[in-house]
């Protein structure tokens, strides 16, 4: 009795696994992530300071560099409001409270040097990390002016 019974069981117990791997698979492809599911947030061992002070200087490099790279989508003001942004993409304001990946100096820097999304590219390739540091410094200033 035993016997016949078995293999029946396993069969079943191996097509209702398989089911649900088509079924988490199916789920996985019909709903992209508009965010990635883990966000970047650091832990708080990998926390990074930032080492360059936010002087004048600092923020009209930071500033520089912006204008050049980011305010295409991020917008004039760093209200995600740039030409590009009706191309796709929902675009942060960087005026609000609202840091979609951390709200420390550490957290911008590590979204705009690894990036987040196909539209929020890594920027590790054209900008050095001293000058990452100087956007992040111009960024500042940009909700301090709200
Ligand atoms: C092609 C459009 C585009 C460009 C160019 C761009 N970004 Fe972004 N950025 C985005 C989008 C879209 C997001 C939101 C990503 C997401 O969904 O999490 C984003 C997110 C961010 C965030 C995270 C905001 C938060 O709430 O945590 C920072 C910081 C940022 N961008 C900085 C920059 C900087 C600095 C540059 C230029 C060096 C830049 N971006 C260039 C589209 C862009």
């Amino acid at each position: 009795m035993t016997r016949s019974t078995r293999p029946g069981r396993l069969a079943a117990a191996v097509s209702s696994v398989f089911a649900a791997s088509v079924i988490a698979a199916a789920l996985a492809a019909s709903a992209p992530p508009l965010h990635p599911p883990e966000p970047q947030r650091q832990t708080e061992g990998q926390v990074l300071e930032n080492p360059v002070p936010a002087t004048a200087d600092s923020v009209a490099t930071g500033r520089q560099w912006y204008v050049f790279m980011c305010r295409e989508c991020h917008g004039n003001t760093g209200l995600g409001d740039g030409d590009m942004a009706h191309a796709g993409g929902d675009i942060p304001d960087f005026t609000d409270d609202v840091w979609l990946h951390g709200s420390r100096d550490g957290d911008l820097f590590r979204v705009i040097k690894e990036g987040v999304t196909a539209d929020m590219q890594p920027y590790a390739d054209r900008l050095d990390d001293e000058d990452i540091w100087h956007v992040v410094n111009y960024l500042r200033t940009l909700a301090d002016r709200r």
